[in-house]
């Protein structure tokens, strides 16, 4: 695993996504009113939605283009639509927010 320091958590709006890179993945970073942190994917699996954009209610995130509706726990796209995310680890140190990703040798296995 490897850990990409994000954004302090202080500067994380709540309920509004934000797009952080890692290296060549992109990430969608929220903070939900629980002040809980989740990290998915940032591409819908529709047709590629940035997902940073879309709205935040509770646990879910709506894609901004087609409304898609996806649980930011689990990665999973609501019914009646199929499909999932991923889901990435975060953790906060001092304050400061970090993803975890795979690192790129677990990645090629
Ligand atoms: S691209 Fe996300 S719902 Fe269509």
């Amino acid at each position: 695993m490897a850990w990409y320091a994000a954004v302090a958590y202080e500067d994380l709006a709540f309920n509004t996504g934000k797009t952080i890179r890692c290296d060549a993945t992109e990430v969608a970073l929220f903070k939900l009113s629980s002040g809980t942190i989740r990290a998915i994917q940032n591409r819908c699996p529709h047709k590629d939605g940035v997902l940073a954009e879309g709205i935040v209610a509770g646990e879910h995130v709506f894609c901004p283009m087609h409304d898609r509706k996806i649980d930011l726990m689990s990665g999973l796209v609501q019914a009646p639509d199929t499909g999932c995310v991923t889901t990435y680890p975060v953790r906060i140190e001092d304050g400061q927010i970090y993803i975890g990703l795979p690192a790129a040798k677990e990645m090629a296995s």
